[in-house]
């Protein structure tokens, strides 16, 4: 996981050195500060930084002596060196030393705070492209804390030989994604995963197709057929849509019971030797209710359940996901696009997307297909993400009514905040998913607005 972007100042002018301190700390960066180069040193040794400003002349040393060692130290650390004599041999000397930049000291602190920020941008910007990096070699795309969670128990089920596993989510959330992670995290290499889809399973040849059969073992079998279980050997059986399977469910208890199965028509026992994962966007518990699904099968399937969230509730990973597509698809049509404007992020962050991630797929494909430049604008998203309202498929709690005069959007935003913090006993990460909004959208908002941070109790884990 990324650090946070701390900064360090290395300044002798102490009232100099506190005021760009305070400033770099109201932005919400931890910033130390050292007076000589050996302080300095000792700071790096301590703790990583983002950024570190360092002044030309200091009491102990020439500053530009110690890039090196400093840097050695401090492999993500962008060094800027101040001083109050722009020359250009010392510039030079600077960045032949490893500094990034060099910028000259002023009255005011202003131009090396702006600095800083675009440095924090930057390694916010390359934070997430190894974050994104890191999970793409997995497929399932995402940094949300509810996405780290379902990759997190994806891996405790990788790491058991034979658990059997259910997954859950609505449409396009990425269960077979899911499924695909589990596969190549834990069978042979090359071992194959077999998907069945169990909407599609003629009923009278259902069994027949999971298991396999032999010649004659039904009018109209003339040659044997292998199952879906045996042709997975040690690899995995996904069974998809496992609510729509109707013929097969006592027999598919007993072979994950048995842990073997047999042919139609053969009295030999086959060992399973793969892993089944089951899928399903449906409630199996109210399926069970409602009397068509087993309720022993039910329960043999959810050992391990594992529900992966709609879109709507990851928060940011909308947009980590939405640039990863636009790349792939600019990729894909020889297409080259811009990262999506301010704009169009917030109208892609503020839709409900009941089609999850596969309909954000297709809206992000279907965008680079039409812009005619390299920008991706409004008008090239479809009309039901543009709507007023988009979120309105989400169940509202209360009608929300306007009272002229005596409410504005601010009222409207703090009074939500409020009561989501409330409803989430002061947990942010909770209130922000409440508000379907990121922690950190939380925060500025919160700050933005100027209300009181109170302390915040964290939940046992996964905070
Ligand atoms: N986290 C993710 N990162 C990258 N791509 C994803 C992610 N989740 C889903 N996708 C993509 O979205 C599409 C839908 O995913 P998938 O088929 O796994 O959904 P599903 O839950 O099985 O949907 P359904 O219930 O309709 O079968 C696929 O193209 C998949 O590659
Ligand atoms: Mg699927």
């Amino acid at each position: 996981m990324s650090q946070p972007f701390c900064a360090l100042v290395v300044d002798d002018e102490d009232l100099y050195a506190q005021a760009i301190g305070r400033e770099i700390g109201r932005q919400g960066i931890s910033c130390d500060l050292a007076y000589t180069c050996r302080e300095a040193l000792e700071f790096a040794a301590r703790r990583q930084y983002g950024v570190i400003l360092l002044d030309h002349r200091l009491p102990d040393d020439d500053g530009i002596r110690i890039i090196p060692q400093l840097l050695t130290q401090q492999p993500d650390a962008a060094l800027v060196m101040m001083t109050a004599y722009q020359t250009i041999p010392n510039a030079v000397r600077a960045i032949r030393h490893g500094a990034e930049d060099y910028i000259v000291k002023e009255a005011s602190v202003a131009p090396i705070l702006e600095r800083v920020l675009e440095l924090r941008r930057r390694a916010q910007l390359r934070d997430e492209a190894r974050g994104a990096a890191e999970a793409k070699c997995q497929g399932l795309l995402g940094r949300s804390s509810a996405m780290r969670l379902v990759v997190d128990e994806l891996s405790k089920v990788a790491a058991s030989k034979d658990t059997t596993l259910l997954l859950t989510g609505e449409t396009g959330v990425g269960k077979e994604v899911a499924c695909r992670l589990v596969h190549s995290l834990s069978r042979p290499a090359g071992s194959p995963l077999v998907v069945v889809d169990c909407l599609a399973l003629p009923e009278n040849l259902a069994e027949s197709l999971l298991f396999g059969h032999e010649r004659g073992a039904f009018t109209g079998a003339q040659d044997s057929h292998t199952g879906a279980f045996e042709e997975a050997r040690d690899g995995t059986v996904f069974l998809d849509e496992i609510g729509d399977m109707e013929r097969g469910q006592g027999k598919l208890l007993r072979v994950l019971e048995s842990r073997s199965f047999r042919r139609l028509g053969s009295n030999r026992d086959i060992p399973l030797r793969a892993r089944v994962v089951a899928a399903t966007n449906q409630d199996l518990s109210a399926l069970v209710e409602a009397g068509r699904f087993r309720q022993d099968l039910f329960q043999r399937l959810a050992v391990f359940p594992i529900h992966i969230p709609p879109l709507r509730e990851r928060g940011d990973d909308i947009l980590l996901l939405a640039e990863h597509f636009r790349t792939l698809y600019s990729e894909r049509l020889s297409k080259p696009t811009e990262p999506f404007a301010a704009e169009v992020s917030a109208v892609l962050l503020g839709y409900a997307y009941p089609g999850n991630v596969r309909e954000l797929k297709n809206i992000i494909e279907r965008a680079v297909i039409l812009t005619e430049s390299s920008r991706i604008e409004l008008r090239h998203l479809p009309q039901r993400v543009l709507s007023l309202g988009n979120r309105g498929s989400l169940p509202p709690t209360r009608p929300l009514e306007v009272v002229p005069g005596v409410d504005s959007l601010v009222d409207v935003e703090v009074r939500m905040i409020r009561q989501a913090m409330t409803r989430a006993h002061n947990v942010r990460t909770e209130a922000a998913r409440l508000l379907g909004i990121s922690r950190y959208q939380l925060l500025r908002r919160m700050q933005k607005f100027g209300m009181k941070m109170e302390t915040e109790k964290r939940p046992d884990k996964h905070s």
